[in-house]
Parts: structure tokens; sequence; C-alpha cells
């Protein structure tokens, strides 16, 4: 690999870009090279992923934990080692407080449908914050809907940041949960979870962290965050599509009833009764997604040979580059000043309708995504229809920028 430098080092973005073939791709339009600015919604994914995912087709392929046979124990040491490798990724305490969801999605509603069930009463509160992916709000909603609770949410202001005078209030409330966005998909606000976590802990709340906008971006440490759950995807962070991760204290993922039953979850199973399996196999019924658990192991090594810290310094780079340059296109407004952004630029140009500009944009070979970004009630509080998004990588570069700011230009003269 190439990415043997030190945290001191520049990146070889050229090295880095290499590595992902999709980069070297023509889109349509004129043959425009690809200015790929989508990464919140998904990123691509570099040659040991892709070759990973083969390799295991072609040499490991069979079920896990079931099968006496070579290459099931193979398939069974593979899948194992993903675990682990997540587990020291995020800095879990055991191997086993890692569970493999279908996403950051099904992670959620693993915790919101169990956690209901053991835990929400009618009178209830669930806490969860004002610019939530609707992922983190409609779990929570139909929890509270079928146990009587009622669902909170802190406030935030213009600038999108959540106001943390009105946290210490709700806090005091019935609130069995917080469920929680460590940075926001719409705005990119980094929200000051660790904190929050501690005032939470402090009346005895758990916390949910939904960390599939953060992992790929900064260090996450699930203990030093001392959150009790926490959610990623694997496809926003170089790994393949259909698997995520549900980390939960073990203490917690105990005191849950598993969410759904099949085989792999179970001790015994008499029609009488069914004893459940110890963790992490009481919360994955059925057969796992080994490939894509290899292929997210693959995504994180792959990322740690670079090194996270320096991924995030240098999206922090690219970042405060991008703000400058889109700052000079006439007419744009940003959603989103919070003092502390990562990995996201929202903007509107003039009264112009976002779908219209991202039209424009993806006409000059340029992926951004536009729209309400699955975050209905942040849109309506900003009262706008949505925003263009620009989400930026570990691949992106200031030509990309560039890219994005001429072309902004020509939409903004096309679109008068
Ligand atoms: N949640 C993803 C996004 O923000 C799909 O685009």
């Amino acid at each position: 690999m190439s990415h043997t430098l030190n945290i001191y080092e520049p990146l070889s973005i050229e090295a880095i870009r290499a590595e992902f073939p999709i980069l070297q791709t023509k889109v349509l339009y004129g043959g425009h090279p690809l200015v790929y600015l989508d990464n919140a919604a998904t990123t691509q994914k570099p040659t040991v992923v892709l070759e990973a995912l083969d390799e295991y087709y072609k040499t490991i392929n069979a079920n896990v934990h079931r099968g006496v046979h070579y290459l099931s124990q193979r398939a069974t040491d593979a899948f194992e080692e993903a675990r682990r490798k997540v587990a020291s990724f995020i800095n879990a305490r055991y191997d086993y407080e890692i569970i493999f969801t279908r996403g950051t999605t099904n992670g959620i509603n693993t915790v919101s449908s169990t956690f209901g069930r053991a835990f929400l009463r009618p009178g209830d509160e669930v806490l969860i914050s004002a610019m939530e992916h609707h992922s983190n709000i409609v779990p929570w909603q139909m929890a509270c809907e079928y146990y009587g609770a009622t669902l909170k949410v802190i406030p935030m202001n213009e600038r999108g940041e959540l106001d943390q005078a009105a946290f210490a209030t709700l806090i005091r409330g019935r609130v069995k949960i917080l469920a929680l966005t460590y940075v926001s998909n719409s705005l990119g606000t980094v929200n000051p979870i660790r904190d929050m976590i501690r005032t939470a802990h402090t009346y005895g709340v758990p916390v949910l962290i939904d960390a599939a906008q953060a992992v790929q971006h900064m260090p996450v440490d699930v203990q030093d965050l001392d959150c009790d759950f926490l959610v990623f995807s694997s496809h926003k962070i170089y790994g393949p599509t259909g698997i995520g991760v549900l980390y939960g204290k073990e203490e917690w993922l105990n005191k849950l009833p598993p969410h759904e039953g099949g085989g792999e979850m179970i001790k015994t199973v008499t029609f009488g009764k069914t004893t459940y399996n110890d963790l992490p196999f009481k919360f994955e019924a059925g057969t796992p997604d080994m490939s894509g658990a290899i292929g997210l192991k693959a995504a994180l090594d792959y990322v740690d040979s670079i090194g996270i810290d320096r991924i995030q310094l240098a999206e922090e780079a690219l970042m405060s580059y991008a703000l400058d340059a889109l700052s000079t296109v006439p007419g744009i407004r940003f959603i989103g000043e919070a003092e502390h952004r990562s990995g996201v630029i929202s903007f509107l140009l003039a009264e112009h309708h976002p779908f219209d500009v991202g039209e424009l944009l993806d006409k000059q070979g340029i992926a951004v995504r536009t729209g309400h970004h699955c975050c209905q009630p942040v849109m309506d509080f900003l009262d706008i229809a949505g925003t263009v998004r620009a989400s930026f990588s570990i691949y992106n570069t200031p030509s990309d920028v560039d890219s994005l700011v001429t072309a902004l230009q020509k939409a903004g003269r096309i679109l008068g």
C-alpha cells in the first residue's frame, strides 16, 4: 500500500485517488471527469474493498457459525475477525458489543423497538434533536406512539447549533433515552456529544449516538465518549452497502430483548419456549452479511492505513478551502453555519430551487445531493424547500472545489 506516511506528512492525494476505480470514469454530458461531492450519501470504494469482496466469494464463501467444514470455519474466522476490527476501530471494550446490522437505520430501529418494549411506558419521554435525520426521528416516533411515550426535541438556532440551555431543561424531564446525531447530514454541525452524554448520564439517561456522518471524518472512541449505543453504516466509510454496526455497552445489550427471531439468535428452541443466545448473536438472527462484514473490515483497514487523524486534518483543510472558495460565488447563501462543522456544506444559490442548481451541476460532471436530505424538520425550521449539499471525503481535492465553484457560477448565469 502507498499509505505508509506518518501523521505529519501530507496525504498523497494522487495515490489515494488512484485506489478508487470509479474516480477514473467519465460521466455523461460532454465527458466531464467525475467530481464526486455526494459522499454524505455514500462513499466510493477503494480497490482493497472490491478485492476483499471478490476474494471472499472466490475463496471463502460458506455460512458462518454453522458448519464444521473447512470453508465454514474460514468464513466464521473472517467474519469474527471483522467484528474484532470494528471493535478496535471504535475502541469498544468487548468484541461482543459489536452487532452487525443492515446499516444505521436498522441499528436505530433495533434499539428503538427493543428499548421501547423493555423500558417505555405511558408518560415517558424520548429526547432527540431538531437536526436528526428521519432515521433518528421516525423509529422513535413509532416507539412513542406504540408505548404511549412522548417525543421531545432539543431545539436549534438559525446557525444549526443545538440550544444547550434548552437541553439542560429537557433532560430533567421523564426522559428514558436520548438519541442524538454526532454530525448533522444536512448542515454538517458537529454536536458536543461528549458533554451532552455526560449531562444525560447525570440524570441516568442512556444515549444513542448516530455516527453515520462521523466515523469517516474523525476518531470515534466509544469508551471515551461513554455513549451507551452508537450506530454507523459501512457504505459511508468506503465499505460495501447493506451492512452497518450497532455498538452497545454490554450492560445495555443484555438488558434489551432480541429484535428479530430466527436462527443464530437462539440457544435452544422447543415449541413451548426458546432461550436466547449470548451477545452478539442474540441480535443477529439469520444468516449475516458475511461478505459485507469482510468488506467493511477491508475499508476500516484502509482508513487505518492512512490514519483517521490525518484524514480529519486533510478534510478540515479542504472544508475551509471550500468555504472560502464558495463564498466568492455570487448569490450563495450557506445553510448551517455552526462553529464546529464537518464533511458537509449546504447552501442555496440566490432564490433558485436546489433541484435546478443540482441539475446544472450534474450537467457539468458534478455530483451533489439536493433536497431535504431526509431532514424535513430542519428544512421546515429554516423555512426552505431544501438545499444543495456538497459533501467531502478523503479523495476530494481543491481542484474538485474549484470545479464546483466554476460550475455554480455558470449555473447562476444560466438561471439568471
Ligand atoms: N443519509 C444519507 C444522506 O444524508 C443518505 O445523504
